[in-house]
């Protein structure tokens, strides 16, 4: 039986079938939580739900951008695991071309999560009572600025705000919100970072800029964000957590 810092914990996850997601499911089980896997990918989310012990992860399938998801979401982890204490928005969209119908969806998913999560899910947090915890990923590139970024930066740094405002507005409530700002990571959005096929320039280019000289991986994003969601954390609210090697930095 597991011990760990999340132990009867329950958790949403979005975007947990791949990537960051994907090393945030498995880390938060190792700590005892449950989790909901929450993504628009079945055969990912399915695939992680199977990797973990019995009843401790189930896969939802579910678009972060839309309001009746999140509901059917809340509904089967109440039905599941009759609670909600943590939900760690990681689903994200990235796209360096972006026409106006590009602009509008990277809005959609990368700042409605916030915005939906808070609406179906606080009000279940406050009826519980005894507080919950947000840990929403923002980026290294909205603190740290790069070419050909600008509107997925502008998104992150609509999620910044918005957590920084609902960790004033509902601190009351010992509901937490806080951030984790990872560097470049190798996961499903490499190749929109270093190009496809990557290059070793384009590698060389962007470690150059990360003082510990590697790409963030799942394991790391998945330890600050446990760190956070756990009581360890517990008088730490409104903090963006650099996870980005001294990128900060440079
Ligand atoms: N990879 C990086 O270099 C990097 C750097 C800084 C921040 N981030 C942030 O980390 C987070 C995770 O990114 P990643 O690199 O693991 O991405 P990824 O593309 O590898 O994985 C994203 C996951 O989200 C899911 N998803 C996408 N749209 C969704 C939607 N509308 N509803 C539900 N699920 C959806 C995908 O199916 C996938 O499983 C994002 O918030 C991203 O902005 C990534």
């Amino acid at each position: 039986m597991s011990h760990g810092n999340l132990q009867n914990e329950t958790a949403i996850v979005t975007g947990g079938a791949y990537g960051f997601g994907e090393g945030i499911v498995n880390k938060f089980i190792r700590e005892g939580a449950n989790v909901i896997i929450m993504d628009i990918d079945s055969d990912n989310g399915i695939r992680v739900q199977s990797n973990q012990p019995t009843r401790s992860a189930v896969f939802v399938r579910g678009d972060v951008s839309n309001e009746n998801d999140w509901k059917a979401v809340r509904d089967t982890t109440l039905k599941t695991y009759g609670r909600i204490d943590i939900v760690v928005n990681n689903a994200e969209i990235s796209s360096l071309n972006v026409p106006e119908d590009m602009f509008d969806r990277l809005h959609s998913v990368n700042v409605k999560n916030i915005y939906h999560s808070a609406r179906v899910i606080v009000p279940v947090m406050q009826q519980q009572g005894g507080g919950g915890v947000f840990v929403n990923i923002y980026s290294m590139g909205s603190l740290r600025p790069r070419p050909n970024f600008a509107w997925y930066a502008a998104t992150k740094g609509a999620v910044s705000a918005a957590t920084k405002c609902l960790a004033a507005e509902l601190a009351k409530d010992n509901i937490r919100l806080n951030t984790v700002c990872p560097v470049a990571g190798e996961t499903g959005m490499t190749p929109l970072i270093l190009g496809n096929p990557d290059t070793h320039e384009a590698r060389g280019s962007i470690l150059s800029g990360i003082p510990l000289g590697r790409f963030a991986t799942p394991a790391d994003v998945a330890n600050a964000t446990a760190f956070l969601a756990s009581d360890e954390a517990s008088f730490v609210t409104r903090v963006e957590l650099p996870v980005d090697g001294g990128r900060a930095l440079n």
